[in-house]
Formats: structure tokens, C-alpha cells, sequence
């Protein structure tokens, strides 16, 4: 069932959770997102990446994931995530999607809340909540998967507590992402993110939060990020990189028996759908924060 970015975060709140917003570009992540929300009883929200288009072209995936959204039992957000154009949202949101984010992030400041506000008139027509991202990751969701390492490596600038108070008081957005030490991609070592930081946007900011750089992050900080406020995990990396092992390892484990075994394309998509089906299911319960399930 359909649920638009402003009443999932708002049942995140109620709950002290997060919802998990998993990028899907595949039809098995799709399916994989979906059918952790409807055995864990948890919302969720799958996200398509204007980034991700060479390889998930919108036209093929957002009508596919409203469709799907539209009949599971699970409450669904469909939300575009890193968009960073105004004419690719439009696309979006005419498909049905009921989330949106510009990311306006790497533009200077004035330019950033121009744009955003363009984007909040434009969704106000559809059944749309929006993201906007002030502070930056330093890397781009976009970018190649090679990008990570750490905060400081990527050039991350944390968000300003009183810079997000002004950005939302100059903007419409229903949910602020920001920057306090997580990083798109592989980490180098242990992330280290500024609870200080978190806190001063938190109490200079009363919409709710959206960690980006999500996967990759131990228990023990999702457990207090969220009890810090944030209301929305974005994960991705972990989870495809995992699915890429499990496929490698069945690869390898078939020619260890028979040096020229066949390997069909099913049983690789078979393979990453289960990863990813486990690992999502893991990650949303985790999310939870122990809030009962919807179910
Ligand atoms: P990761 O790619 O680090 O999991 O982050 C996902 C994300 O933030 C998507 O917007």
C-alpha cells in the first residue's frame, strides 16, 4: 500500500524508529525491500537514485516499483533519491512516486534553497513529501562504488545546526538529510560519526532527520542515531556488496566441483535476491528500535 514521505516518517516518529530506505536497482532488490517489509510488519521505503539511471533507467524501474508498492501489504514509500534535476523529479512524481529528494547539496548555499523550493512547489501538485540535503557527504550516491573511505577523505561538510534552522525556515521540506560523518560507499575503518553535531540540528530543526551513507554503520550507532532523531536510514552499498560475495561464492563453489559448470543468470539473480532478502530483513528489525511491528 502506497504511503507518501511525510505519514511514513511521521509513523517513525511516533515509534522512536527509522524507516529503512533501501536504493532498489533491480527487480530482485525491488522484490527483496518489499518482501522484508511484509514479513518483518515494518514500512519501508524503496528508493530509485537519478545516479543509478545508466544502469536502472527510471522509465523501467519507477513504474515498477509503484506498481508493486502499490499491491503489497507493507506500507511503501516510493522516493527518488539524489535527484539533482528538477525535470527528472517531474518524471518521478508523474509516475507516482510519494517521495522525493532534491539534492541541492553541492551547490552554494543561496542556489541550494532556490532550487529546493522550486522542487517543494512542484511536489505540492502531487502527493509527494520531500528531502532536501544541507552539509554535504562529500561523495556522491551517483558516483562510481569505489567512493567512501572516510569523511574526511570525501570532503564531507557537516551540516550547521543554525544554517539548517535558516535553510527551513526558507524552504518547504518535509525531511532534512544531513551530514554528520557518514560517507556514500565502502568505509575505510570505522565510521565516526558527531552525535554533537546531530544533536544541535535536532533541536534547531523540527522535521524529521535523514541519515545518509547508511550501510556500513554498526548496531550500536543505528541504535543511537535513531534515539538521536533520525527517522530515515538510506542503505545501499553493504547490501549489493553482500549479494556480489554470495554470487562470486556460488560461482567459485560450482567450478571448484566441475571446472566448466554452468552458471545461469537465474541462479545468480536467485542468489542476490536471497542476500538481500536476509540482510534487509536484518536491517529493518534493527531499524525498528524495538517498536512493534504493523502486523
Ligand atoms: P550507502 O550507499 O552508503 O549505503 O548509502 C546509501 C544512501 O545514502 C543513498 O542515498
Amino acid at each position: 500500500m502506497l504511503i507518501n514521505l511525510r505519514d511514513i516518517c511521521s509513523i517513525a516518529e511516533q515509534g522512536n524508529m527509522a524507516i529503512a530506505s533501501i536504493n532498489t536497482p533491480s527487480l530482485e532488490a525491488v522484490r527483496a525491500a518489499l518482501d522484508a517489509a511484509e514479513e518483518t510488519g515494518y514500512p519501508v521505503i524503496i528508493s530509485h537514485a537519478e545516479g543509478h539511471d545508466p544502469f536502472a533507467p527510471l522509465d523501467y524501474m519507477g513504474p515498477t516499483m509503484v506498481a508493486l508498492a502499490e499491491r503489497s501489504s507493507a506500507l511503501v514509500c516510493v522516493h527518488l533519491d539524489h535527484c539533482e534535476h528538477l525535470s527528472y523529479m517531474r518524471r518521478a512524481l508523474e509516475m507516482g512516486f510519494t517521495g522525493a529528494m532534491y539534492d541541492g547539496s553541492f551547490l552554494p548555499y543561496e542556489e541550494n534553497v532556490d532550487n529546493s523550493l522550486r522542487a517543494s512547489e512542484m511536489c505540492s501538485g502531487f502527493d509527494c513529501g520531500l528531502e532536501c540535503e544541507l552539509g554535504s557527504m562529500g561523495s556522491r550516491e551517483a558516483g562510481s562504488r569505489d567512493e567512501g573511505g572516510t569523511a574526511e577523505e570525501s570532503c564531507a561538510v557537516y551540516t550547521d545546526p543554525d544554517q539548517a534552522a535558516e535553510f527551513m525556515s526558507q524552504t518547504n521540506l518535509d525531511v532534512l538529510a544531513c551530514s554528520f560523518g557518514t560517507v556514500h560507499g565502502i568505509y575505510k575503518g570505522e565510521p565516526h560519526l558527531s552525535f554533537d553535531t546531530l544533536a544541535g540540528i535536532r533541536e534547531k530543526v523540527n522535521v524529521p532527520l535523514v541519515m545518509h551513507g547508511g550501510s556500513g554503520v554498526s548496531n550500536e550507532d543505528y541504535v543511537k542515531v535513531i534515539n538521536a532523531g533520525i527517522r530515515k536510514i538510506n542503505y545501499y552499498t553493504y547490501g549489493v556488496k553482500y549479494a556480489g560475495e554470495a554470487v562470486g561464492k556460488l560461482i567459485a563453489d560450482r567450478r571448484a566441483v566441475k571446472s566448466d559448470a554452468v552458471v545461469y543468470w537465474h541462479d545468480i539473480t536467485t542468489a542476490a535476491y536471497e542476500v538481500l532478502f536476509s540482510t534487509f530483513c536484518d536491517v529493518i528489525k534493527v531499524f525498528s528500535n524495538g517498536a512493534d511491528p504493523m502486523k
